[in-house]
Protein backbone atom coordinates (compact mmCIF):
# COMPACT_ATOMS: atom_id res chain seq x y z
CA UNK A 1 0.00 0.00 0.00
CA UNK A 2 1.19 3.48 -0.81
CA UNK A 3 1.93 5.63 1.96
CA UNK A 4 -1.19 7.97 1.24
CA UNK A 5 -3.05 4.83 1.25
CA UNK A 6 -1.76 4.05 4.63
CA UNK A 7 -3.03 7.11 6.29
CA UNK A 8 -6.31 7.53 4.56
CA UNK A 9 -7.04 3.74 5.47
CA UNK A 10 -5.48 4.27 9.44
CA UNK A 11 -7.78 7.40 9.76
CA UNK A 12 -10.61 5.40 8.39
CA UNK A 13 -10.00 2.64 10.78
CA UNK A 14 -10.13 5.03 13.16
CA UNK A 15 -13.85 6.14 12.85
CA UNK A 16 -15.34 3.61 10.71
CA UNK A 17 -15.03 0.02 11.92
CA UNK A 18 -13.63 -2.07 8.48
CA UNK A 19 -13.35 1.50 7.00
CA UNK A 20 -15.82 0.76 4.65
CA UNK A 21 -19.48 0.08 4.58
CA UNK A 22 -19.55 -3.34 2.56
CA UNK A 23 -18.09 -6.49 3.59
CA UNK A 24 -16.94 -7.41 0.47
CA UNK A 25 -15.10 -3.97 0.23
CA UNK A 26 -12.97 -4.51 2.98
CA UNK A 27 -9.12 -4.40 2.70
CA UNK A 28 -7.87 -7.60 1.58
CA UNK A 29 -4.43 -8.20 2.24
CA UNK A 30 -3.87 -11.46 0.65
CA UNK A 31 -4.62 -9.54 -2.67
CA UNK A 32 -1.10 -7.88 -2.57
CA UNK A 33 0.50 -4.48 -1.79
CA UNK A 34 -1.12 -3.21 -5.26
CA UNK A 35 -4.87 -3.61 -3.87
CA UNK A 36 -6.74 0.03 -3.94
CA UNK A 37 -8.41 0.19 -0.54
CA UNK A 38 -10.14 3.19 -2.21
CA UNK A 39 -11.26 4.19 -5.33
CA UNK A 40 -11.98 7.74 -5.74
CA UNK A 41 -13.68 7.98 -9.13
CA UNK A 42 -14.98 5.82 -12.03
CA UNK A 43 -15.65 6.54 -15.54
CA UNK A 44 -17.01 3.49 -18.17
CA UNK A 45 -14.97 0.92 -17.30
CA UNK A 46 -12.26 2.58 -15.71
CA UNK A 47 -11.61 3.56 -11.45
CA UNK A 48 -8.95 5.23 -10.33
CA UNK A 49 -7.29 5.18 -6.65
CA UNK A 50 -6.37 7.71 -4.33
CA UNK A 51 -2.82 7.61 -6.19
CA UNK A 52 -4.69 8.14 -9.34
CA UNK A 53 -3.58 4.85 -10.64
CA UNK A 54 -6.11 3.45 -13.13
CA UNK A 55 -7.74 0.33 -13.52
CA UNK A 56 -9.46 -1.84 -16.10
CA UNK A 57 -12.64 -2.60 -13.82
CA UNK A 58 -14.71 -6.02 -13.93
CA UNK A 59 -15.79 -5.66 -10.04
CA UNK A 60 -18.42 -3.32 -11.16
CA UNK A 61 -19.38 -1.45 -8.11
CA UNK A 62 -20.38 -5.72 -6.84
CA UNK A 63 -22.75 -5.89 -9.69
CA UNK A 64 -24.50 -2.24 -9.74
CA UNK A 65 -22.52 -1.13 -12.23
CA UNK A 66 -24.51 -2.29 -15.80
CA UNK A 67 -23.91 0.11 -18.40
CA UNK A 68 -20.82 1.46 -17.01
CA UNK A 69 -20.03 4.31 -14.74
CA UNK A 70 -21.20 7.74 -15.47
CA UNK A 71 -23.45 6.70 -17.75
CA UNK A 72 -24.39 9.71 -19.66
CA UNK A 73 -28.10 8.89 -20.33
CA UNK A 74 -29.07 7.64 -16.78
CA UNK A 75 -26.86 10.50 -15.65
CA UNK A 76 -28.75 13.13 -16.95
CA UNK A 77 -31.93 11.79 -15.98
CA UNK A 78 -30.63 11.92 -12.50
CA UNK A 79 -29.81 15.87 -13.07
CA UNK A 80 -33.02 16.30 -14.44
CA UNK A 81 -34.65 15.00 -11.34
CA UNK A 82 -32.75 17.05 -9.05
CA UNK A 83 -34.20 20.30 -10.20
CA UNK A 84 -37.56 19.11 -9.56
CA UNK A 85 -36.34 17.49 -5.86
CA UNK A 86 -35.19 14.18 -4.31
CA UNK A 87 -37.79 13.38 -2.11
CA UNK A 88 -41.50 14.66 -1.29
CA UNK A 89 -44.22 15.13 1.15
CA UNK A 90 -46.60 12.12 -0.95
CA UNK A 91 -45.78 10.19 -4.08
CA UNK A 92 -43.66 11.15 -6.94
CA UNK A 93 -45.03 10.88 -9.99
CA UNK A 94 -41.77 8.85 -11.15
CA UNK A 95 -42.59 5.94 -9.06
CA UNK A 96 -45.13 5.12 -11.98
CA UNK A 97 -42.97 5.61 -14.68
CA UNK A 98 -40.01 3.85 -12.84
CA UNK A 99 -42.39 0.79 -12.72
CA UNK A 100 -43.63 0.89 -15.74
CA UNK A 101 -40.24 0.60 -17.34
CA UNK A 102 -39.41 -2.35 -15.10
CA UNK A 103 -42.24 -4.11 -16.04
CA UNK A 104 -41.36 -3.94 -19.66
CA UNK A 105 -38.16 -5.86 -19.11
CA UNK A 106 -39.48 -7.85 -16.77
CA UNK A 107 -42.81 -8.69 -18.42
CA UNK A 108 -43.80 -11.26 -15.88
CA UNK A 109 -44.23 -8.98 -13.20
CA UNK A 110 -48.00 -7.63 -12.58
CA UNK A 111 -46.91 -5.47 -9.38
CA UNK A 112 -43.90 -3.53 -8.24
CA UNK A 113 -42.73 -1.68 -4.89
CA UNK A 114 -39.22 -0.43 -4.83
CA UNK A 115 -36.96 -0.01 -1.61
CA UNK A 116 -33.86 0.32 -1.21
CA UNK A 117 -31.50 -2.50 -0.64
CA UNK A 118 -31.12 -6.34 -1.67
CA UNK A 119 -31.78 -7.14 1.67
CA UNK A 120 -34.89 -4.75 2.18
CA UNK A 121 -36.56 -6.60 -0.73
CA UNK A 122 -35.75 -10.15 0.58
CA UNK A 123 -37.24 -9.48 3.45
CA UNK A 124 -40.07 -7.74 2.04
CA UNK A 125 -40.90 -10.51 -0.14
CA UNK A 126 -41.10 -12.97 2.89
CA UNK A 127 -42.54 -10.83 5.03
CA UNK A 128 -45.33 -10.57 1.96
CA UNK A 129 -45.26 -14.31 1.65
CA UNK A 130 -45.75 -15.02 5.84
CA UNK A 131 -48.82 -12.58 5.74
CA UNK A 132 -50.22 -14.22 2.16
CA UNK A 133 -50.43 -17.59 4.05
CA UNK A 134 -50.53 -17.26 7.23
CA UNK A 135 -47.76 -19.57 7.70
CA UNK A 136 -44.22 -18.90 9.81
CA UNK A 137 -41.19 -20.78 8.36
CA UNK A 138 -39.62 -20.41 5.18
CA UNK A 139 -36.80 -22.09 3.29
CA UNK A 140 -33.50 -20.43 2.27
CA UNK A 141 -30.86 -21.20 -0.25
CA UNK A 142 -27.69 -18.54 -0.73
CA UNK A 143 -27.58 -15.42 0.43
CA UNK A 144 -30.02 -12.94 0.70
CA UNK A 145 -28.40 -9.69 2.96
CA UNK A 146 -27.96 -9.57 6.64
CA UNK A 147 -31.72 -9.29 8.17
CA UNK A 148 -32.18 -11.64 10.60
CA UNK A 149 -33.39 -14.38 9.13
CA UNK A 150 -30.96 -14.26 6.57
CA UNK A 151 -27.78 -14.58 8.81
CA UNK A 152 -28.28 -17.06 11.33
CA UNK A 153 -25.63 -19.38 9.61
CA UNK A 154 -22.96 -16.38 10.89
CA UNK A 155 -20.93 -16.30 13.80
CA UNK A 156 -22.05 -14.22 16.31
CA UNK A 157 -24.35 -13.39 14.21
CA UNK A 158 -26.64 -10.75 16.80
CA UNK A 159 -30.25 -12.44 15.48
CA UNK A 160 -32.51 -14.18 17.98
CA UNK A 161 -31.41 -17.87 17.82
CA UNK A 162 -35.20 -18.73 18.20
CA UNK A 163 -35.54 -18.21 14.92
CA UNK A 164 -33.62 -21.06 13.97
CA UNK A 165 -36.84 -23.19 14.46
CA UNK A 166 -38.01 -20.80 11.24
CA UNK A 167 -35.49 -20.89 9.21
CA UNK A 168 -34.58 -23.99 7.20
CA UNK A 169 -31.29 -23.08 5.18
CA UNK A 170 -30.49 -25.44 2.28
CA UNK A 171 -27.25 -25.36 -0.13
CA UNK A 172 -28.17 -24.62 -3.94
CA UNK A 173 -28.43 -27.72 -6.13
CA UNK A 174 -28.85 -30.23 -3.07
CA UNK A 175 -32.32 -32.30 -4.58
CA UNK A 176 -32.00 -34.55 -1.21
CA UNK A 177 -32.47 -31.10 1.26
CA UNK A 178 -35.26 -29.82 -0.99
CA UNK A 179 -37.30 -33.16 -0.94
CA UNK A 180 -36.84 -33.80 3.26
CA UNK A 181 -37.28 -30.04 4.27
CA UNK A 182 -40.97 -30.33 2.23
CA UNK A 183 -41.74 -33.42 3.90
CA UNK A 184 -40.73 -32.12 7.55
CA UNK A 185 -42.44 -28.69 7.17
CA UNK A 186 -43.82 -28.20 3.83
CA UNK A 187 -47.47 -27.33 5.59
CA UNK A 188 -45.54 -24.92 7.51
CA UNK A 189 -43.87 -23.38 4.97
CA UNK A 190 -44.71 -19.90 3.51
CA UNK A 191 -41.96 -19.32 1.50
CA UNK A 192 -39.24 -20.89 -0.32
CA UNK A 193 -36.51 -18.21 -1.05
CA UNK A 194 -33.40 -19.14 -3.35
CA UNK A 195 -30.74 -17.30 -4.99
CA UNK A 196 -31.79 -18.60 -8.70
CA UNK A 197 -28.03 -19.17 -9.72
CA UNK A 198 -24.64 -20.10 -8.63
CA UNK A 199 -22.54 -18.67 -11.48
CA UNK A 200 -21.18 -21.61 -12.95
CA UNK A 201 -21.86 -23.99 -15.88
CA UNK A 202 -24.94 -26.22 -13.80
CA UNK A 203 -27.37 -23.79 -13.91
CA UNK A 204 -29.37 -25.79 -11.59
CA UNK A 205 -32.20 -26.50 -13.62
CA UNK A 206 -33.49 -29.32 -12.16
CA UNK A 207 -33.35 -27.89 -8.83
CA UNK A 208 -35.51 -24.74 -9.40
CA UNK A 209 -38.05 -27.08 -11.35
CA UNK A 210 -38.23 -29.37 -7.94
CA UNK A 211 -38.42 -26.27 -5.68
CA UNK A 212 -41.55 -24.70 -8.12
CA UNK A 213 -43.04 -28.06 -8.12
CA UNK A 214 -42.73 -28.91 -4.35
CA UNK A 215 -43.84 -25.05 -4.05
CA UNK A 216 -47.09 -25.54 -5.86
CA UNK A 217 -47.73 -28.94 -4.07
CA UNK A 218 -47.99 -27.57 -0.36
CA UNK A 219 -48.81 -24.26 -1.13
CA UNK A 220 -45.40 -22.25 -0.55
CA UNK A 221 -44.67 -19.16 -2.38
CA UNK A 222 -41.79 -19.40 -4.66
CA UNK A 223 -39.18 -16.32 -4.44
CA UNK A 224 -36.28 -15.52 -6.88
CA UNK A 225 -34.09 -13.47 -5.03
CA UNK A 226 -32.41 -12.06 -8.56
CA UNK A 227 -30.73 -8.74 -6.38
CA UNK A 228 -27.47 -10.00 -8.91
CA UNK A 229 -29.16 -12.08 -11.34
CA UNK A 230 -31.74 -9.52 -12.31
CA UNK A 231 -30.66 -7.54 -15.74
CA UNK A 232 -27.35 -9.43 -15.35
CA UNK A 233 -27.37 -13.22 -16.57
CA UNK A 234 -30.36 -11.74 -18.50
CA UNK A 235 -32.63 -9.06 -18.94
CA UNK A 236 -35.14 -10.49 -17.72
CA UNK A 237 -32.99 -12.28 -15.29
CA UNK A 238 -33.05 -15.79 -14.22
CA UNK A 239 -37.06 -16.30 -14.32
CA UNK A 240 -36.25 -15.31 -18.42
CA UNK A 241 -33.02 -17.39 -18.09
CA UNK A 242 -34.86 -20.20 -17.30
CA UNK A 243 -38.28 -19.71 -18.39
CA UNK A 244 -39.82 -20.84 -15.15
CA UNK A 245 -41.75 -17.85 -13.44
CA UNK A 246 -41.68 -17.80 -8.87
CA UNK A 247 -44.61 -15.94 -7.44
CA UNK A 248 -42.19 -13.10 -6.13
CA UNK A 249 -38.86 -12.04 -6.30
CA UNK A 250 -36.41 -9.21 -5.27
CA UNK A 251 -34.10 -7.10 -7.16
CA UNK A 252 -31.98 -4.90 -6.51
CA UNK A 253 -27.90 -4.87 -8.51
CA UNK A 254 -27.70 -3.57 -11.96
CA UNK A 255 -31.70 -1.47 -11.74
CA UNK A 256 -29.92 1.67 -11.69
CA UNK A 257 -26.95 1.67 -12.79
CA UNK A 258 -25.41 2.06 -9.07
CA UNK A 259 -28.15 4.34 -7.97
CA UNK A 260 -29.32 2.96 -4.15
CA UNK A 261 -32.64 0.85 -4.99
CA UNK A 262 -34.42 -1.92 -5.05
CA UNK A 263 -37.71 -3.73 -5.32
CA UNK A 264 -39.93 -6.46 -4.37
CA UNK A 265 -42.10 -7.52 -7.49
CA UNK A 266 -44.53 -10.37 -8.85
CA UNK A 267 -47.63 -11.69 -8.97
CA UNK A 268 -50.70 -9.77 -8.31
CA UNK A 269 -52.55 -11.90 -6.38
CA UNK A 270 -49.00 -11.79 -3.43
CA UNK A 271 -48.66 -8.19 -3.66
CA UNK A 272 -52.69 -7.82 -3.04
CA UNK A 273 -51.57 -8.84 0.52
CA UNK A 274 -50.27 -5.28 0.95
CA UNK A 275 -54.10 -4.15 1.10
CA UNK A 276 -53.56 -6.10 4.59
CA UNK A 277 -50.50 -5.84 5.79
CA UNK A 278 -47.62 -2.72 5.81
CA UNK A 279 -44.10 -2.68 4.24
CA UNK A 280 -43.26 0.88 4.29
CA UNK A 281 -39.76 2.80 4.48
CA UNK A 282 -39.13 6.62 4.10
CA UNK A 283 -37.22 6.66 1.64
CA UNK A 284 -38.18 4.25 -0.86
CA UNK A 285 -39.77 7.09 -3.38
CA UNK A 286 -36.44 8.87 -3.29
CA UNK A 287 -36.83 10.48 -6.95
CA UNK A 288 -33.06 10.40 -7.96
CA UNK A 289 -32.83 6.85 -7.59
CA UNK A 290 -35.97 6.18 -9.29
CA UNK A 291 -35.31 8.35 -12.32
CA UNK A 292 -32.14 6.58 -12.62
CA UNK A 293 -33.83 2.80 -12.70
CA UNK A 294 -36.71 4.50 -15.46
CA UNK A 295 -33.20 5.40 -17.92
CA UNK A 296 -31.43 2.63 -17.01
CA UNK A 297 -34.46 0.22 -18.13
CA UNK A 298 -35.13 2.61 -21.61
CA UNK A 299 -31.37 2.05 -22.56
CA UNK A 300 -31.37 -1.80 -21.36
CA UNK A 301 -35.04 -2.10 -23.50
CA UNK A 302 -33.75 0.01 -26.60
CA UNK A 303 -30.00 -0.56 -27.04
CA UNK A 304 -28.26 -4.31 -27.70
CA UNK A 305 -27.05 -4.14 -23.76
CA UNK A 306 -27.27 -7.90 -22.90
CA UNK A 307 -25.69 -8.82 -26.58
CA UNK A 308 -22.74 -6.78 -25.64
CA UNK A 309 -22.12 -7.68 -22.16
CA UNK A 310 -22.80 -11.45 -23.88
CA UNK A 311 -20.28 -11.34 -26.74
CA UNK A 312 -17.77 -9.75 -24.59
CA UNK A 313 -17.94 -12.02 -21.72
CA UNK A 314 -17.99 -15.08 -24.26
CA UNK A 315 -14.32 -13.44 -25.70
CA UNK A 316 -12.88 -12.45 -22.05
CA UNK A 317 -13.39 -16.25 -21.14
CA UNK A 318 -12.17 -17.83 -24.01
CA UNK A 319 -9.39 -16.16 -23.68
CA UNK A 320 -9.07 -17.16 -20.30
CA UNK A 321 -9.28 -21.08 -21.80
CA UNK A 322 -6.58 -20.38 -24.45
CA UNK A 323 -3.98 -18.78 -21.57
CA UNK A 324 -4.73 -21.69 -18.95
CA UNK A 325 -3.98 -23.76 -22.27
CA UNK A 326 -0.79 -22.32 -22.84
CA UNK A 327 0.57 -21.99 -19.60
CA UNK A 328 -0.71 -25.25 -18.31
CA UNK A 329 -2.15 -23.61 -14.78
CA UNK A 330 -4.29 -25.77 -13.16
CA UNK A 331 -7.32 -24.26 -13.92
CA UNK A 332 -10.35 -23.83 -15.93
CA UNK A 333 -12.40 -21.11 -17.33
CA UNK A 334 -15.62 -21.19 -16.49
CA UNK A 335 -19.60 -18.96 -15.67
CA UNK A 336 -22.14 -17.37 -18.08
CA UNK A 337 -21.05 -14.84 -20.30
CA UNK A 338 -22.06 -12.10 -18.30
CA UNK A 339 -19.23 -13.42 -15.06
CA UNK A 340 -17.06 -14.90 -16.42
CA UNK A 341 -14.17 -16.46 -13.90
CA UNK A 342 -11.06 -18.29 -13.44
CA UNK A 343 -11.00 -21.68 -11.21
CA UNK A 344 -8.18 -23.19 -10.23
CA UNK A 345 -8.65 -27.21 -9.49
CA UNK A 346 -6.17 -28.52 -7.53
CA UNK A 347 -7.26 -31.15 -4.73
CA UNK A 348 -6.35 -28.73 -2.00
CA UNK A 349 -8.81 -26.27 -1.78
CA UNK A 350 -6.01 -24.03 -0.08
CA UNK A 351 -3.65 -23.73 -2.82
CA UNK A 352 -6.19 -22.93 -5.11
CA UNK A 353 -7.07 -20.09 -3.01
CA UNK A 354 -3.40 -19.37 -2.98
CA UNK A 355 -3.45 -19.19 -6.67
CA UNK A 356 -6.35 -17.29 -6.95
CA UNK A 357 -4.48 -14.82 -4.48
CA UNK A 358 -1.47 -14.35 -6.66
CA UNK A 359 -3.36 -14.26 -9.92
CA UNK A 360 -5.33 -11.19 -8.40
CA UNK A 361 -2.23 -9.54 -6.90
CA UNK A 362 -0.50 -9.53 -9.97
CA UNK A 363 -3.13 -8.40 -11.65
CA UNK A 364 -3.76 -5.03 -9.55
CA UNK A 365 -0.40 -4.15 -9.96
CA UNK A 366 -0.69 -4.35 -14.00
CA UNK A 367 -3.59 -2.34 -13.54
CA UNK A 368 -6.37 -4.74 -13.74
CA UNK A 369 -9.36 -4.65 -10.95
CA UNK A 370 -10.34 -8.74 -11.02
CA UNK A 371 -12.90 -10.30 -9.40
CA UNK A 372 -14.29 -13.35 -8.10
CA UNK A 373 -16.97 -13.02 -10.81
CA UNK A 374 -15.67 -10.95 -13.74
CA UNK A 375 -18.36 -8.60 -14.29
CA UNK A 376 -18.66 -7.27 -17.96
CA UNK A 377 -20.51 -3.87 -18.76
CA UNK A 378 -21.72 -2.24 -21.43
CA UNK A 379 -19.05 0.35 -21.84
CA UNK A 380 -16.12 -2.69 -21.58
CA UNK A 381 -15.11 -2.38 -24.77
CA UNK A 382 -13.20 -5.39 -27.37
CA UNK A 383 -9.78 -3.35 -26.41
CA UNK A 384 -10.59 -3.61 -22.77
CA UNK A 385 -10.79 -7.52 -22.88
CA UNK A 386 -7.89 -7.88 -25.15
CA UNK A 387 -5.19 -5.80 -22.54
CA UNK A 388 -6.95 -7.89 -19.28
CA UNK A 389 -6.14 -10.81 -21.30
CA UNK A 390 -2.75 -9.42 -21.98
CA UNK A 391 -2.27 -9.22 -18.53
CA UNK A 392 -3.91 -11.86 -17.26
CA UNK A 393 -1.49 -14.25 -19.63
CA UNK A 394 1.98 -12.28 -18.24
CA UNK A 395 0.85 -12.84 -14.58
CA UNK A 396 -0.53 -16.79 -15.12
CA UNK A 397 3.29 -17.49 -17.18
CA UNK A 398 4.60 -15.33 -14.26
CA UNK A 399 2.82 -17.50 -11.34
CA UNK A 400 3.27 -20.96 -13.65
CA UNK A 401 6.86 -20.65 -13.76
CA UNK A 402 7.25 -19.66 -9.91
CA UNK A 403 5.45 -22.65 -9.22
CA UNK A 404 7.75 -24.78 -11.42
CA UNK A 405 10.83 -23.36 -9.91
CA UNK A 406 9.26 -24.16 -6.19
CA UNK A 407 8.92 -27.84 -7.40
CA UNK A 408 12.19 -28.25 -8.39
CA UNK A 409 13.91 -26.42 -4.80
C1 LIG B 1 -28.26 -12.69 -4.10
C2 LIG B 1 -28.19 -11.52 -3.14
N1 LIG B 1 -29.24 -11.26 -2.36
C3 LIG B 1 -29.24 -10.22 -1.49
C4 LIG B 1 -28.12 -9.42 -1.36
C5 LIG B 1 -28.14 -8.28 -0.38
O1 LIG B 1 -28.19 -7.05 -1.06
P1 LIG B 1 -27.77 -5.70 -0.31
O2 LIG B 1 -26.30 -5.79 -0.04
O3 LIG B 1 -28.12 -4.60 -1.29
O4 LIG B 1 -28.59 -5.62 0.94
C6 LIG B 1 -27.00 -9.66 -2.15
C7 LIG B 1 -25.79 -8.81 -2.03
O5 LIG B 1 -24.71 -9.14 -2.47
C8 LIG B 1 -27.03 -10.75 -3.08
O6 LIG B 1 -25.97 -11.02 -3.86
Amino acid sequence: MTSKNARHYKKAMGVIPWATQTNAKRLQFQWGESMPPFIKRAQGCRIWDLDDREYIDFRCALGPIILGYQHPSVDDAVRRQMTNGVLFSMASPIELEAAEAFVQNVPWVEQIRFMKTGADACTACTRLARAYTGREHILTSGYHGYHDCFALAWPNHGAPQALRDYVHEINYSDLEAVNSTFEKFGSQLAAAIVAPYEWNEDTGEEYLRLLRAKCDAYGVLLIFDEVLTGFRIARGGAQEYYGLTPDLAAFAKAMANGYPISAFAGKREFMQTLKKTIITTTYAGETLSLAASKATMEVMRTEPVHEHITKLGKRLRSGFSEIIRETGAPAFAAGLPPAPYIQFDLDDSKKNTAWQDSLFAELFAMGIFPSERWFINYSHKPEDIDQTLDAVRRAMLKLVEEAQIKEMA
